[in-house]
């Protein structure tokens, strides 16, 4: 059990992506404990491309190429499968990966002010990482979120509605380590506790953060 919390501490220390690697021991065992869950090894490919995402950040080769021989594919066919989901990251990508909706329901509510105020505080364009490896900014389609636009994720957690003010806040509490327990460092499903529901607008939840400290509107 030791050896479990040491692992998700270390990831959750992750501050920017590694350079390159393969699995650690810990992570080659929970590789082998994925692919044990399925009567075909492949099944497993993108739970292990997950289990690389959370220890590295981003999709090493050095994983890809170990997936590719775990599941008896080529390290193509991880790399291709790999590149049809926006979640997972061929490339090193920042602590924070910030996708900046711009669907129709973001739109009409203004989505674009939202990422133009982004692009600005963050000193980056959308598809770019800042210099520290910190903050990597992308646009992407509906969230599934629309009762909360203009709205984000962070990794994998949502905020919204948010506007340049919230944003700001936001990105204060993120580079301070004020909700280090609540967005985990990029590749991290984690375990880590969930204190907003996916949609926070009337919700009740005597558990919920206060969303002014979430840096929401
Ligand atoms: S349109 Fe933005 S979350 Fe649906």
């Amino acid at each position: 059990m030791k050896q479990n919390n040491d692992y998700m501490e270390k990831m959750l220390a992750r501050k920017t992506p590694s350079t390159g690697g393969g699995f650690s021991a810990e992570g080659m065992k929970r590789a082998e404990a994925l692919m044990a869950l399925y009567p075909v090894k492949r099944s497993a490919l993108i739970p292990m491309c997950h289990l690389a995402q959370g220890e590295h950040g981003w999709l090493t080769e050095e994983c890809i190429e170990e997936i590719a021989a775990l599941v008896g594919v080529s390290p193509a066919e991880v790399s291709g499968t790999a590149s049809f989901y926006d979640m997972l990251h061929l490339e090193p990508v920042g602590q924070y990966v910030i996708s900046v909706c711009t669907n129709i329901a973001c739109m009409l509510a203004g989505a674009y002010e939202l990422l133009e105020a982004v692009e600005e505080r963050l000193g980056i364009a959308s598809g770019q990482t800042d210099k520290d490896m910190r903050f990597t900014l992308e646009e992407a389609e509906c969230l599934g979120a629309c009762d909360t636009a203009p709205c984000l994720q962070v990794n994998s957690r949502f905020f919204g509605p948010m506007n340049s003010e919230s944003f700001d806040k936001l990105i204060t509490d993120l580079a301070s380590g004020a909700l280090a327990g609540v967005v985990p460092p990029h590749g991290v499903l984690s375990r880590v506790e969930r204190v907003f529901s996916l949609t926070t607008k009337g919700a009740t939840d005597a558990a919920q953060m206060d969303t002014t400290d979430a840096g929401q509107k």
